[in-house]
């Protein structure tokens, strides 16, 4: 395919059905679609609202959001806002499923801080071929003191949307190996070029893929960081290049104000060009990338300290059994059982052998509540795990310690792999939260 020739389209966005009473109420159908991502032919996908991307919801801190989801699929689903600070009954636990034909009413607080979330299946068992197959959806927390901050906004605030996939000749979807997944869609398109202003963006990356890391830089121009899963970091950082695994948001603001009209720049995964990015007209810019964004909010003293180990058994029949601590996920079981108000730390471990037949990466992804790494393989922690996160990455080997405090809500959660193949296997287990 020739590069560079399809516009990246934006996610579409959807207006709420009402927004009295204090919540912003939105219905959003689950349904098989048809969409553009080659040119001139369809793709059939599954979908949040008819498109290959979910459409984008913005929502503001403090304010009540409201998504009524039908299920038109045939089979059941659900939805888990992941990054969400959300009540149990509404976080899309993988045994609370919609049947085909309901729908279900999940309502998200929005206490928490501005951050990049997004939304995606997560029924037991279906959740990885159900977001390979387009279920997966931006949703953006807006708060007031980073409105003051006056970074790039409105168009210059992008989210882009980076995930893998494998096509046949008739340009249809292939479930299959994850590790055969060559094409890379950037908001649903095959290498689109992205028509921009000399002047600063905000772009939020986030990687929907199954399974997929990115390696990501740029060629032309250079990336800040500013914000990673739970939103702000304190300063800005400059990233020269930046791991983005799967699950995971990086907020970077790009400066095109050097680059000629006419020029481009090109965001690449290694050495493989994923957007260019077209310089072409001059615009002011009243946008500002201040040296102090926003402090982190404070560790309190960790109480209760875990291990979570994840591993697979390669020597399980018909499929290998992906675990942690040594069992598969069981809806029945609770793995852990957690105080409200506790501050701990869990120390989870890739455990798979190293050197060994299969060293396999994971990571590790925590509903209701963001974390903070402390260290990584007992050192310091590297750029890519740094500010508040919710998933981080687990390479062959690598052990890393994590601290939460779990506030807010009571009932059962789940943590797990997103490699979401792995959490399909059973890379998942609960944790129960009590008074
Ligand atoms: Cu993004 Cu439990 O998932
Ligand atoms: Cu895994």
């Amino acid at each position: 395919m020739t590069p560079f020739r399809s516009p990246m389209p934006l996610p579409p966005s959807v207006a709420p059905v009402s927004t009295t009473g204090g919540i912003d109420l939105y219905r959003i159908p689950i349904r098989p679609a048809k969409v553009e991502i080659f040119p001139g032919t369809t793709t059939d996908v599954l979908s949040f609202g008819g498109a290959f991307m979910g459409p984008l919801i913005r929502a503001k801190a403090g304010r009540r959001v409201g998504v009524v989801f039908t299920n038109q699929l045939g089979e059941a689903a659900n939805v888990h806002l992941h990054g969400g600070h959300t009540a149990a009954n509404s976080d899309g636990h993988p045994m609370d499923v919609i049947e085909p034909g309901g729908s279900k009413p999940y309502e998200y607080l929005n206490r928490q801080r501005g951050a990049t979330l997004w939304y995606h299946a997560h029924e037991h068992h279906t959740e990885a071929e159900h977001v390979y197959r387009g279920m997966h959806g931006f949703y953006v927390i807006d708060d007031d003191a980073e409105c003051d901050l006056r970074l790039p906004a409105g168009p210059y605030d992008v989210p882009i949307m980076l995930r893998d996939a494998l096509f046949d000749d008739q340009h249809q979807l292939v479930y299959d190996d994850p590790g055969n997944r060559p094409t890379i869609l950037v908001n649903g398109k095959v290498q689109p070029f992205f028509r921009v202003a000399a002047r600063k963006y905000r772009f939020r990356l986030l990687n929907a893929s199954t399974e997929r890391a990115f390696d990501l830089r740029l060629e032309g121009a250079s990336m800040t960081q500013i914000a990673s899963d739970g939103g702000l970091l304190p300063a800005p950082v400059p990233r020269p290049q930046v791991g983005l695994w799967a699950g995971e948001r990086v907020e970077v603001v790009v400066d095109f104000a050097q680059v000629p009209i006419g020029g481009h720049v090109l965001l690449l995964d290694g050495d493989q060009p994923l957007l260019r990015f077209d310089v072409v007209r001059r615009v002011p810019d009243g946008s500002r990338l201040p040296d102090r964004l926003r402090p982190l909010p404070p560790l309190p003293a960790p109480t209760v300290f875990r291990e979570v180990a994840f591993n697979i058994d390669f020597t399980g029949d018909p499929l290998p059994v992906a675990q942690v601590n040594g069992q598969p996920y069981d809806p029945e079981r609770v793995d852990f059982r957690v105080r409200r108000g506790t501050t701990e730390v869990w120390t989870v471990r890739n455990a798979d052998p190293v050197p060994g037949p299969f060293p396999v990466p994971h990571n590790f992804h925590l509903h209701m509540t963001q974390f903070r790494v402390l260290s990584r393989n007992g050192g310091p922690i590297t750029l890519d795990d740094a500010g508040l996160k919710d998933t981080v990455a687990l390479p062959p080997g690598h052990t890393v310690q994590v601290q939460a405090t779990f506030e807010d809500f009571l009932g059962q959660y789940v943590f797990h792999c997103h490699f979401l193949e792995h959490s399909w296997l059973g890379m998942m287990a609960q944790m129960l939260i009590v008074e």
